[in-house]
C-alpha cells in the first residue's frame, strides 16, 4: 500500500512539473494545457487586466487556449519592445490571414511583403495627401457634407448619423481609388455589406487560433460551420472581385506620370517589378491591402469623432472655448488645412485629449515574439503574443494628473501653446508597426472638428446625460455607445 501511495505522489508531482508554468516565465495566469486559464464569468476583460496589473505589475502573462498572451502596462517597456525587430511580426493567426496560407496586405503580413507594402502605403499617403491635394479637398468636402447632414437633424435628439461613417469611407475611397460615392449609390451599399460580413466572421475565425485542436474533435463540416468558413469564403471572393473590377478600370485608363491614386501607384509598381523574381506585388495582395486600409481607417476615425462629439456635449465649457478659437482663426466658414494647425492649439488639445481618454484600440494590435527574448527583465518565450495595455497607460497616474478627467488644458503650456506630450500617449500604437494612417487620421480629425464646430454645437438631450462608457461587447475597440445626441445650428 505504501508503495502505491508513493508512486501516486510521484506521478502527481511529475504531472504537475509538466503542467505548471515554467519558472522563468513572467507571473500570471497559466491554467490547463489546451484551454489555458478560463476565468469565471463576472468582471469584464479589461477589469481582469486591471486586476492582473495590480497583482503582478507591468508585465504578466495569461494563457488563453493555446496562446501565451503577454500584457505590458508600461509605456517605456512597450516602446522599447515594439521598436525591436524580434517583436515586429504579427502572430500567424487565421484571424489575421483570413484563412490564406500567408497573410497579404499590410496589417497582418510579415517579412518582405509587409515591409514593401508599408513603405509603399506610407509613400502614397505622403504624396497624395501633401499640400493642397485632392485628398485634402476630399476631406474638406466630406466634412462640409456631413455638417449639412447633421444640421438637418438639429433640434431633434438622434444618434450620430451613419453619414459620418460614409464621409470617412469616402475619404479613403479618394485616397485609394480617386473617387467618392454618392450616399445612394448601390455600389456603396454592396461595399458596406461586404465590410459588415467580414466583421461578422472575424470572431469565429479566432476559434481556430485559440482552440485549434477543436478541429480534431468534431466532424469537418461542423468545424467549418463553427468558424463560419462559408461566410468568409463568399465574403473574401466578393471583396476581391469588387476590387479587381476597380483595378481593371484603373488599368484601362492608366497613363504615364504621377499616379492618380493608390491603386494607380500599385499598378505602376507592379509593372516596374514584373521581371523581378523577388517581387511581392500581385492583384490579390493589392486587394488585401485595400481591405486593410478600409478596415483600419474607417471605424477608428468614425468612432474617434463620435467620442469627440460626446465629450463636447458633456463639457459645454470646452466646446465654447473650442468654438471661440475656431471662429477667431477660421473666419467666414473658411475650412482648415494642416497649415492652420499651429494657430489652433486648443483644437489640437481637444483632439489629443479625445484620443487619450477614449483609448480607442485598448490593447493595440498583437505582436509575436520571433525568438526567446526578454521584456523588462522578464523572459518571453518564442511565440508569445505581446499586447500593449494602451487603455491603462492612457489612464495611469505615472503619466497623467487626474487621468479620469477630460481636460484639454493638460496639453497646453503656460502661454497657451500646444505641447506634444509623448510619454504615456500611444493611441496609434508605437514602434515599427505604429499606425501608418496616423497622418491622414490627424488631418481628418482637424478638418472635421473645425468644420463641424464652426457651424454646429453638440449637447445631451434635455434631461439626459450621455453615457461615456464604451460598448463592452467588443474587447478590441472602445466603441462609443449608440445613443441620442442633440445637435444645434449655431446662430
Ligand atoms: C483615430 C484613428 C486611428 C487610430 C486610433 C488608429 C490606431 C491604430 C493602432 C493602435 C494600430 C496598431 C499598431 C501596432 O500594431 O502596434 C494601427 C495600425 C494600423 N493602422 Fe491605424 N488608427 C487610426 C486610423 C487609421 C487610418 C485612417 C488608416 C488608413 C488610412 C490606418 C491604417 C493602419 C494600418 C494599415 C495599420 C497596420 C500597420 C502595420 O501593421 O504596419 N489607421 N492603427
Amino acid at each position: 500500500m505504501l508503495v502505491e501511495v508513493a508512486l501516486f505522489v510521484v506521478l502527481v508531482f511529475l504531472v504537475w512539473q509538466v503542467l505548471k508554468k515554467p519558472a522563468n516565465y513572467p507571473p500570471g495566469r497559466w491554467g490547463l494545457p489546451l484551454v489555458g486559464y478560463v476565468p469565471l464569468p463576472g468582471p469584464t476583460f479589461e477589469d481582469h487586466l486591471r486586476n492582473l496589473y495590480k497583482k503582478h505589475g507591468n508585465v504578466y502573462l495569461w494563457r488563453m487556449g493555446t496562446q501565451t498572451m503577454v500584457f505590458v502596462h508600461d509605456y517605456q517597456l512597450l516602446r522599447d519592445a515594439f521598436n525591436r525587430m524580434e517583436f515586429t511580426d504579427r502572430p500567424n493567426w487565421e484571424m489575421f490571414k483570413f484563412n490564406e496560407v500567408a497573410a497579404y496586405g499590410v496589417v497582418s503580413s510579415n517579412g518582405a511583403l509587409w515591409h514593401n507594402n508599408r513603405r509603399f502605403s506610407l509613400r502614397q499617403l505622403r504624396d497624395l495627401g501633401m499640400g493642397k491635394s485632392r485628398l485634402v479637398d476630399a476631406v474638406q468636402r466630406q466634412a462640409a457634407w456631413l455638417a449639412g447632414v447633421l444640421a438637418k437633424q438639429a433640434g431633434r435628439p438622434a444618434p450620430v448619423p451613419h453619414a459620418l461613417k460614409i464621409a470617412i469611407v469616402n475619404v479613403l475611397w479618394q485616397l485609394v481609388g480617386g473617387r467618392e460615392f454618392d450616399v445612394e449609390d448601390p455600389k456603396l451599399k454592396e461595399f458596406e455589406d461586404l465590410t459588415k460580413a467580414v466583421l461578422d466572421s472575424e470572431a469565429s475565425l479566432a476559434i481556430q487560433d485559440f482552440l485549434p485542436w477543436l478541429r480534431y474533435l468534431m466532424p469537418t463540416f461542423l468545424f467549418k460551420r463553427l468558424i463560419k468558413q462559408d461566410v468568409l469564403d463568399v465574403t473574401k471572393k466578393g471583396f476581391c472581385e469588387f476590387f479587381y473590377e476597380e483595378m481593371d478600370e484603373h488599368r484601362a485608363t492608366l497613363k504615364p506620370g504621377p499616379p492618380r491614386d493608390l491603386i494607380d501607384g500599385y499598378l505602376m509598381e507592379m509593372d516596374n517589378k514584373k521581371d523581378d523574381p523577388d517581387t511581392t506585388c500581385s492583384k490579390k495582395d493589392l486587394a488585401f491591402l485595400l481591405i486593410d486600409l478600409f478596415f483600419a481607417g474607417s471605424e477608428t476615425t468614425t468612432s474617434t469623432l463620435t467620442w469627440l462629439f460626446y465629450y463636447l456635449a458633456t463639457h459645454p465649457r470646452v466646446q465654447d472655448k473650442l468654438q471661440a478659437e475656431i471662429d477667431l482663426v477660421l473666419p467666414e466658414g473658411q475650412q482648415a488645412t494642416l497649415d492652420d494647425k499651429s494657430r489652433l492649439p486648443y483644437t489640437e488639445a481637444v483632439i489629443h485629449e479625445t484620443l487619450r481618454k477614449s483609448a480607442l484600440v485598448p490593447i493595440g494590435l498583437q505582436h509575436v515574439a520571433e525568438k526567446d527574448t526578454t521584456v523588462g527583465g522578464h523572459f518571453i518565450p518564442k511565440g508569445a503574443v505581446l499586447n500593449g495595455a494602451i487603455f491603462t497607460i492612457h489612464h495611469d497616474t505615472r503619466y497623467w494628473d487626474n487621468p479620469d478627467e477630460f481636460l484639454p488644458e493638460r496639453w497646453l503650456n503656460d502661454e497657451g501653446k500646444f505641447v506634444t506630450k509623448k510619454e504615456g500617449f500611444l493611441p496609434f500604437g508605437i514602434g515599427k508597426r505604429q499606425c501608418l494612417g496616423e497622418s491622414l487620421a490627424r488631418m481628418e480629425l482637424l478638418v472635421f472638428t473645425t468644420t463641424l464646430l464652426q457651424r454646429l454645437s453638440f449637447a445631451s438631450p434635455q434631461g439626459k446625460t450621455l453615457n461615456l462608457h464604451h460598448d463592452t461587447k467588443n474587447p478590441f475597440v472602445h466603441l462609443p455607445l449608440v445613443q441620442d445626441i442633440l445637435v444645434s445650428v449655431r446662430a
